[in-house]
Formats: structure tokens, sequence, C-alpha cells
């Protein structure tokens, strides 16, 4: 653990102590697949815990104790609303009673590729409104390094109080693995970068006071917001090298997953990344965008990073041709051929579709007219460029209509053995069907 032993101002001594005592009232602004976890270990950790979020429909879910993040336990939740240590309010003026915050709003891309700051910089003013002295505010969003100094810090401060002296900030990242059945909010170390040491100090003493994870401290906020995007980056990077295996391996007429297996087998200096049918989520297809947008006013270049996007971007093309090309070989075009799709989330067992590749190939599908039918546990419907889609239930008889099965998103509850034995073809993404019966025509990425 870094710690370093400076002393501290009486204010930050007074807020410290009321977070070790856990006397502290803890705001969090944002309660989506970040924000939900953390209000909630820090409620059963013993806080007062006040959610703020501009949805209502969260809001009163959260104040009905009812559960829609998967990291949160049902009962967890449930428990700590009647206890009265959770509650939600889109009514900001609640600042008012809490001592610390912890901002945990979206940090998308806009149209044009470029960070989209606007959710930070609203709920930073409306935090602004209510600032009072003694009061610790945390940006937990992904973001560029530099956003905590350049565009919070002046904002909190047109309230008249001055950061490091009436104020605290601080950047720690969220690295929250929705679905990671070993590493979760409370367990996985956090690191704390304040604007001044007295920030840092107050900061890493919230987090110690809630988490079993260690909290490290760095010397800045940027070090913590470069930090979090080189992690994600690192996955961008490493997943596109992946993909690019698997594109050169079909051509070679190598199974790419068992060069892959081959190359796990060594102890040290690999580390093993598997391809796909591209990115999702709300971190890794966006974070180093954010990194290459703020590289520019340095003159810089990003072109790795930009290279690891393009390959990856590219994945749901070559997934819907390589269906092509199987569909082919039974004499069946594209256009007209029933499609089933297994999965749209962008990852296993969630039920998040925010940037699911298997959405682009959705796409692709559509525009060359096949029938597009899906199964997904996690997710019962969704709309997508105007048209519903409704899952259906993973059976023998939907296997038998379908032209050709793709496994999009490699679920725990799928039978893979149904799937093999009954679909009429199967492209594996995901190399899902490793230990289970195969089709007469299967193929994998
Ligand atoms: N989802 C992940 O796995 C993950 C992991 C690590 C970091 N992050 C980062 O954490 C941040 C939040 O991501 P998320 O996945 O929780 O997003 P999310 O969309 O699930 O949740 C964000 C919440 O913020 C609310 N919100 C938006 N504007 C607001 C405002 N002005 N005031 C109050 N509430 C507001 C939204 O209604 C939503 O409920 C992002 O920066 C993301 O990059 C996400």
């Amino acid at each position: 653990m870094t710690t370093s032993t400076a002393v501290v101002s009486s204010l930050a001594e007074q807020l410290m102590q009321k977070l070790e005592q856990k006397t502290a009232v803890i705001g969090v602004v944002g309660l989506g697949y970040v924000g939900l976890p953390l209000a909630v270990e820090k409620a059963k950790a013993g806080f007062n815990v006040i959610g703020f979020d501009v949805q209502a429909s969260k809001v009163d879910m959260v104040n009905e104790g009812v559960n829609y993040i998967g990291d949160v336990v049902d009962d967890d939740l449930r428990e700590i609303v009647q206890k009265r240590k959770l509650r939600a309010t889109s009514d900001y003026s609640f600042i008012n009673e809490v001592d610390a915050v912890a901002i945990c709003v979206p940090t998308p891309l806009d149209a044009y590729q470029q960070p989209d700051t606007s959710y930070v910089e609203s709920s930073a003013r409306e935090v602004a409104k209510y600032l009072h002295p003694g009061m610790l505010i945390v940006l937990e969003s992904t973001t560029y390094p530099g956003t905590t100094e350049e565009l919070l810090k002046p904002i909190l401060e047109e309230s008249g109080l001055v950061c490091g002296q009436d104020f605290f900030l601080a950047y720690s990242p969220e690295r929250v693995d929705p679905g990671n059945k070993h590493f979760n909010t409370k367990n996985t170390p956090k690191v704390v970068g304040g604007v001044t040491p007295d920030c840092t100090k107050v900061a890493a003493s919230m987090y110690r006071s809630v988490l079993e994870g260690e909290v490290h401290e760095v010397s800045s906020p940027a070090v913590a917001e470069l930090e979090k995007i080189y992690e994600n980056t690192f996955r961008h990077i490493n997943i596109a090298l992946a993909n690019e295996m698997a594109i050169l391996c079909n051509k070679m007429g190598i199974d790419v997953w068992e060069m892959i297996d081959a190359a796990k087998t060594k102890p040290y200096g690999f580390m093993a990344f598997y391809p796909g049918p591209g990115l999702g989520g709300h971190c890794i297809p966006i974070d180093p965008f954010y990194l290459t947008w703020k590289a520019r006013e340095y003159n810089y270049h990003t072109r790795l990073i930009e290279l690891a996007g393009e390959i990856n971007n590219s994945m749901p093309e070559f997934v819907t041709e390589r269906a092509a090309n199987l569909l082919n070989k039974e004499g069946k075009p594209l256009r007209g051929s029933t499609v089933y799709l297994l999965g749209v989330a962008y990852k296993k067992d969630i039920n998040d579709i925010r940037e699911s590749p298997v959405l682009h190939i959705i796409d692709i599908l559509e525009e060359k007219g096949a029938n597009i039918v899906y199964s997904d546990p996690h997710i019962p419907s969704f709309k997508r460029r105007g048209k519903e889609y409704n899952a259906v239930e993973l059976a023998q008889e939907q296997l038998e209509k379908a032209d050709i099965v793709i496994v999009t998103t490699d679920h725990t509850a799928f039978d893979y053995d149904l799937i093999g034995r009954f679909a009429p073809a199967v492209l594996d993404t995901r190399n899902a069907l490793k230990n289970a019966a195969k089709p007469k025509r299967y193929e994998i990425l």
C-alpha cells in the first residue's frame, strides 16, 4: 500500500475521522453499472448513502429495493433500502447533506468519435450548486488525463470555494468487470490521485473504509486517469492482435484457439487474449479514443490505438463474410436465409448490449436481406434502427429451422450439445462448442 505520512489540514482531518467512523454521508451520482454496486458497498459498510440519478425509473427502483444490475445481489439492495442506509433521488439539493460524493456518469464518444464529457460537466454543475466546505468529490468515470483538473475543478470552484483548501477533489478510476465471479467492487484494488496531497489522503481514506482491496495512491489525478485508459488500451490492442491472428489463421487453415492454448503454456511473458466478433461494452471500444483525442493536443498521433481499432471494428464484417461462405457451401445465399444468432450481449453472462458487435452483425445481415432470429437469456428484447427484436427460446425446433447458427456470445446458459446436434451449420465465434457435439458444417472463427 502506498501512503505518505504528511500532516493534513484540520478540515481534511475532520472528514477523514467521519469516514473512518462511518458517520459521513456518502453520495453516488449515476446509479448505473458502476454507481449502483458502489452505492451498495458503501451502504453495506455502514455509511448512509444517497444515490443521485436523472432517470426517475432507476431512482424509483432503488427506493423500492428493486435491483437492475447483475453484479448487485438482490437481497443486499432490498436489505439496505429497508434499513434506510441507501436512498435515491433526482434532487441535487440533497448534496447539502453529503460529505463525500463519487461521480459515476457515462463518458461516451460523440458522433465524431470525440469525448462527450457533457454528463460529467452537467453533474459537476449540479454538485457545484450545493458544494459546501469540507466536502470530498471523486470522479470515477473513465476519461482522458486532465479532466479532473482542467474540467471539473474550475466548475466546482465557480462556487467560490477553493480546491484543496475548502473542498477536496480526486480521481479514482472504476475497474468493475461485469459478470466477473472473483473480482468485484469490494475486492478490486483502487487507484487514487488527488489534486493536492490532502485531496489524495481524504479520498484514499474513503475507499479504505469501504473496500477490501489495496488503495494505491498516485501523485496526481492525471496519473490515475491515464493508468485507467492504459489498462483498457492494453486489452484493446491485445484483442486486436488476437483478432488479426484469427483472420490470418483462417487463411492458413490453422485453428487460432488451439494455437493460443499452446502459447498460453508459457508461464511468463505471455497473457492469453482471444478473438471474437468484435469489441463491446461501455469501456474497451471507447476509452482508448479518449486518449487519442487528448494526444492531438500534444501533436501526437496514437497510431497503435487507431490500428487496433480498425482491426477490431472490422470483425463484424469478417464474421458475416464467414457466415456467407459457410452458407454458400450449402448452395444458399445470405438473402432469404434464416440466420440464428446466439447471444446479443457483448460478453458472456451479462445483460449489457451497449456497443455490442452483435448489433453491427445484425445491421450487416439486415442490409443483405437475411432473416434474423436470436436467443439470449439475458436480453429478452431490444430495438435496433427502429426495429424491435424479441428473443426465442433455444430449442431443437428453432435450431432445425435455421439455415445457419452463429454463436456470438458464449453464455453459460446455452446448451451447446443441443446446438451441435440440431443446428444445420454453426459458425462459432467464441470456441463455445469446444467440448460439445459438432454439426456436419462447423467452423470456428
Ligand atoms: N460498465 C463498466 O463495466 C465500467 C467499468 C469501469 C468503468 N466504467 C466507467 O464508469 C462510468 C459509468 O459507466 P456505467 O457503465 O456505470 O454507465 P451507466 O450508463 O450504466 O450509468 C450511468 C448513470 O448515470 C446517470 N446519469 C447521467 N447523467 C447524469 C447526471 N447529470 N446526474 C445524475 N445521473 C446521471 C444515468 O442515468 C445512468 O443511470 C463511465 O465513465 C464508464 O466508462 C464503466
